[in-house]
């Protein structure tokens, strides 16, 4: 009897440990993915959206219109109001809030322990929560220098709080696996925090590109375009990256190109939901697809393609499109890159799945939108881009890694491939101009020191100047991102 026990307890053990994976995000369909957080004292159980694209941990703390459940700062007997404005603006978006501070646990990060981190408590926003969303928040995950501010003060990030608690550097891994099945939009995925001391034990090759600059998750995009499937993609790639390649050829269109990518930034964004190109790649890419498209009979209106509206059939799509490939920047070597094979699966993202067969009355409905828009001079890789793969943030060590996946649509990960030069000289990858942010820091440098000069008597003035220095982000560019289909979009059903 005893045996049977203790066999059934090690059974149960072995099952808990090995079969079932625990996903701790979850969606609705054209929202990004959310993660249970517990804040304060009592613990409040809310979600926050996990984005890559901005820095702050920020919660509602008022009734909005369509939902009752924020934070509820009066019932928290931890929290520190410290009553001073801040802000945040994203591409879609704005909420105005106070800093304050509590202890905040993630319920599902069982090796993560709780800490006191700044917390935004968003008083007032616009266009920032959508109606009916199941989060009522954002978790930041980027770098400081985008955090949200205020006057003399930045909000502090949790990874950076945690980091402090721990003393030592983490990742963190987004394992993002779209929808359920084809008949359920409802989105999961795995959200996981890795300690950067324990060697890797995946046996999968990991791809890395360098993060460019540690502000957003800046990388190096070298192209987006179409790859056949069926074709290998070292084939694909030669179009674009042909290793005998030269300046002096006539065609420098794939330098165009991948300047453009990278005039402003490209970064990825767990938080938001499409791949966003400059208007002009944008066009190029879709008017392939679209000829993808009408080649094997399947017959989209204009209005899906390029002005984001949906497509509904009554049952669910199978897509014999090709796939998208985009190429990254390798850490390995300046020369090199890899490339990311996004099947239709991924950008043919199902928006609605309503199965009413049974029903008398209703008909069934199954919607798509284009996973991709276009959008001023930035790319930016939204989750469309992540879904089917692993991707690894190392914050301390600069690059983000990518791995295949065992859930989601199948995409690929290939190379890595050479190029006959310098990838980040041809795409103008290292840009001469200072960055934004030292060039403000050494303005406010400059200020200081000018007081120090003018008269000691003014020394009680610097405390706050210096404090500045420290503190004060980028006043400019507070453009975190979070696109509108991400946060606004609610659909025509
Ligand atoms: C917050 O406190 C009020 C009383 O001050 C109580 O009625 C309410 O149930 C509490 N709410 C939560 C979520 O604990
Ligand atoms: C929000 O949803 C409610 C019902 O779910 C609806 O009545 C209302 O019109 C919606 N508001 C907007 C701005 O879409
Ligand atoms: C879709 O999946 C989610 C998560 O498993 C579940 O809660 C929901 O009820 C499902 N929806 C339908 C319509 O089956
Ligand atoms: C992050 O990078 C550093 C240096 O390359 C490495 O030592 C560490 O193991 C990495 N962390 C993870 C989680 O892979
Ligand atoms: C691969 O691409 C070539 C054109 O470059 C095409 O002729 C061929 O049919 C493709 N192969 C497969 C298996 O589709
Ligand atoms: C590219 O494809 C062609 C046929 O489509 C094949 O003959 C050639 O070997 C392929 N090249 C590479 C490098 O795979
Ligand atoms: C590159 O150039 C060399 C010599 O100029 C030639 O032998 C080779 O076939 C070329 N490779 C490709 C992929 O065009
Ligand atoms: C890829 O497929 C498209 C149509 O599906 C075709 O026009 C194009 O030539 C193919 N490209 C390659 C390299 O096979
Ligand atoms: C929809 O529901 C009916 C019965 O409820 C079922 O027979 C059918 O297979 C379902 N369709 C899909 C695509 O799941
Ligand atoms: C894109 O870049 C061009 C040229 O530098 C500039 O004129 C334009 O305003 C930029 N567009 C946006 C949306 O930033
Ligand atoms: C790429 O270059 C590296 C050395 O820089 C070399 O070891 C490797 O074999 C090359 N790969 C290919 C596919 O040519």
């Amino acid at each position: 009897m005893f045996t049977i026990r203790l066999c059934y307890f090690f059974l149960l053990f072995i099952l808990n440990k090995s079969c079932c994976e625990e996903y701790n995000l979850y969606g609705e369909a054209g929202q990004a993915y959310a993660l249970g957080i517990n804040v304060g004292r009592p613990e409040q159980k809310l979600s926050v959206l996990v984005d890559t694209g901005s820095t702050t941990l920020a919660i509602a703390s008022y009734a909005r219109k369509d939902s009752n459940k924020y934070f509820r700062t009066e019932n928290s007997t931890t929290i520190y109001n410290s009553g001073k404005e801040v802000r945040a603006k994203y591409s879609q978006g704005t909420w105005v809030g106070q800093l304050a501070s509590d202890i905040v646990r993630f319920p599902s990060l069982k090796l993560i322990p709780e800490v006191r981190c700044d917390i935004a408590l968003i008083t007032k926003s616009h266009k920032f929560f959508m109606n009916g969303s199941g989060w009522q928040g954002l978790l930041g995950l980027a770098y400081l220098p985008v955090g949200a501010w205020g006057e003399n003060v930045v909000v502090g990030s949790w990874l950076d709080s945690v980091e402090k608690v721990l003393n030592k550097p983490m990742s963190f891994k987004l394992k993002l696996c779209g929808v359920e099945s084809l008949t359920n939009a409802t989105h999961y995925g795995k959200f996981e925090m890795l300690d950067d001391s324990m060697a890797s034990t995946s046996s999968d090759t990991m791809f890395r590109t360098p993060i460019l600059r540690k502000r957003w998750y800046e990388v190096g995009v070298l192209s987006i375009r179409m790859s056949n499937h069926t074709n290998k993609s070292l084939n694909a790639s030669l179009k674009s990256f042909d290793n005998n390649l030269t300046m002096d050829d006539t065609d420098n269109h794939y330098r165009d190109t991948c300047i453009k990518l990278n005039k402003e930034k490209s970064i990825v964004d767990s938080g938001t939901t499409n791949i966003r190109l400059p208007d002009s790649i944008f066009r190029e890419v879709v008017n392939e697809l679209r000829s993808a498209a009408q080649s094997s009979n399947i017959l989209i209106l204009d209005e899906f393609w390029y002005h984001g509206e949906a497509a509904c059939w009554p049952e669910p799509q199978e897509w014999s499109l090709p796939s998208i490939a985009i190429d990254l920047l390798s850490t390995d070597a300046d020369n090199q890159y890899f490339t990311l094979e996004i099947p239709p699966q991924n950008f043919m993202r199902v928006i609605t799945a309503h199965n009413n067969s049974g029903e008398s009355g209703s008909v069934s409905e199954y919607c798509y939108k284009l996973g991709l828009e276009a959008g001023g001079n930035e790319t930016v890789l939204g989750y469309t881009a992540m879904e089917g793969l692993q991707v690894l943030f190392n914050r301390s060590a600069g690059w983000i890694g990518w791995l295949p996946s065992d859930c989601g649509p199948k995409a690929r990960i290939t190379g890595p491939h050479n190029f006959s030069m310098s990838l980040s000289l041809l795409c103008q990858l290292i840009k001469p101009v200072p960055d934004v942010a030292v060039s403000i820091k050494a303005a406010q440098w400059t200020l200081c020191a000018i007081s120090i000069i003018a008269a000691a008597v003014l020394v009680y003035l610097l405390a706050p100047c210096i404090k500045m220095f420290f503190v004060r982000p980028l006043p400019r560019s507070q453009q975190i991102s979070l696109s509108q289909a991400a946060l606004v979009e609610q659909e025509a059903t």
